[in-house]
C-alpha cells in the first residue's frame, strides 16, 4: 500500500534558547569538582531545574541534598556545591560551623540582586522583593537580609495590598526569572502607590531571561501550537509559556522530554513554536525536533532576536582542573 505523505510543520526555532552562562557556570562546577576530588560530590538542591541534568550528574557521582545535615559524618571532607539559584546566608554559615568544604555556585547575576538588595538594607530601606513565594532564588536572596526586613511582592494585587513599614524608606529587587510584562505591571502598581521607592543600581531580571522572552514573542504569533522545553520547578521556563500564549500561540506546553508531548491532543498544525527554558539542555531540543520528524514533513525556521557571548569562569579553586582538561 501507499503510504500518505507526512503532513508539512514548519518549527520556529527560537534563540536564544536553552542553557544561559549562570546555568552551564553551574553544572561545569560539580563536573570540575567531580574530576578534581573525585566522588561523591554533594549538591545542595537540584545544581539547575532539570531532570535530565541532575540524572547526568548522578551518574558520574553527584549526590543530591536538600539540607547540609544530610551529608554523613564520614563525607565530611567531600565538596558541597550550592545550586545557581543561591542560598541564604545562613547556609554557608552552617557549612562552615559543620567544618565543610563547599563550592558555591550561585549565579553571578542572583549574587548581583544579593548586593542590590543588601544595599537598599545598607541605606536603611526596606526591601520590597518580587518574586514568586518557596522559589529556592527568593527564599535565597530574602536570606542575605535579617527576618523582617524584606517584604515579597508576588503580584499586582500584592502590590496593591502592600503594607509596609511606616517611617522607612522603600527599595526593590526582583527575582532573576520573571515575566518582564508582568514585573512591569507590579512595578508600575508599585510605583504609583510608593513614589519614592528606590530602584537597584542594575536590573534584576536577567539577559537570559529577557532574551528567551523576546525570541518566543517574536515566533508566536500563528503559531498553531508551541512547546518549550523545561521543567515544572523552572521559573523562566514557564514564564515562557505564558508569553508564547500571550503573544499569540494558539496553545503552548511546558515538556520536559519528548516521550511527554501529548500527541492524541495535538490536532491539526501547521507551524510550532519551540524554545528551551535556562536550565534545559540542547539534546532535548533535538529529541523533540526528531519526534516531530518521524511524524510530519518539518522545516526549520529559526526566530534569533539576539547574540549572546555571556560565559561566566568558574571559581579559581577548579580552574586548574579546566586547564588541564582542554
Ligand atoms: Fe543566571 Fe539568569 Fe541563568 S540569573 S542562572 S543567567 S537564568
Amino acid at each position: 500500500a501507499q503510504q500518505t505523505p507526512k503532513k508539512k510543520l514548519t518549527v520556529r526555532l527560537c534563540g536564544p534558547r536553552g542553557f544561559c552562562a549562570g546555568v552551564d557556570r553551574a553544572i561545569q562546577i560539580v563536573v570540575l569538582a567531580l574530576k578534581k576530588y573525585g566522588a561523591p560530590v554533594y549538591v545542595r538542591h537540584e545544581i539547575v531545574h532539570n531532570r535530565y541534568v541532575v540524572e547526568g550528574l548522578q551518574e558520574r557521582g553527584a549526590v543530591f541534598i536538600e539540607e547540609l545535615d544530610e551529608i554523613p559524618p564520614e563525607h565530611r571532607e567531600c565538596p558541597v556545591v550550592f545550586s545557581a539559584h543561591g542560598v541564604p546566608k545562613s547556609v554557608p554559615a552552617d557549612a562552615v560551623a559543620r567544618n565543610l568544604f563547599y563550592l558555591d555556585a550561585t549565579c553571578p547575576l542572583v549574587s548581583k540582586v544579593h548586593k542590590q538588595a543588601m544595599r537598599h538594607h545598607r541605606l536603611g530601606r526596606h526591601v520590597l522583593l518580587i518574586g514568586h513565594e518557596g522559589h529556592p532564588e527568593v527564599i535565597g536572596t530574602m536570606g542575605q537580609l535579617p527576618e523582617g526586613t524584606v517584604t515579597l511582592v508576588e503580584n499586582v494585587e500584592g502590590a496593591l495590598a502592600l503594607t509596609p513599614p511606616t517611617g522607612v524608606e522603600l527599595g526593590f529587587v526582583s527575582q532573576t526569572t520573571l515575566s518582564v510584562e508582568d514585573t512591569a505591571d507590579i512595578l508600575k502598581a508599585l510605583e504609583h502607590r510608593f513614589p519614592q521607592m528606590h530602584a537597584p543600581a542594575a536590573e534584576s531580571i536577567c539577559y537570559a531571561t529577557t532574551n528567551r522572552q523576546e525570541a518566543v514573542k517574536m515566533a508566536a504569533p500563528g503559531a498553531d501550537l508551541f512547546l518549550i522545553v523545561g521543567a515544572p520547578n523552572s521559573s523562566n521556563s514557564r514564564r515562557l509559556v505564558e508569553v508564547a500564549e500571550r503573544a499569540g500561540a494558539k496553545h503552548s506546553l511546558l515538556v520536559q522530554r519528548a516521550s511527554e508531548i501529548p500527541w492524541g491532543e495535538i490536532g491539526e498544525i501547521g507551524v510550532l513554536g519551540l524554545s528551551a527554558g535556562a536550565s534545559a539542555p540542547e539534546i532535548i531540543v533535538n529529541e523533540i525536533i526528531d519526534a516531530f520528524a518521524e511524524r510530519y514533513d518539518v522545516s526549520v525556521e529559526l526566530a534569533v532576536t539576539a547574540e549572546e557571548t555571556e560565559n561566566f569562569p568558574v571559581m579559581r579553586a577548579l580552574r586548574d582542573v579546566e586547564l588541564t582538561n582542554a
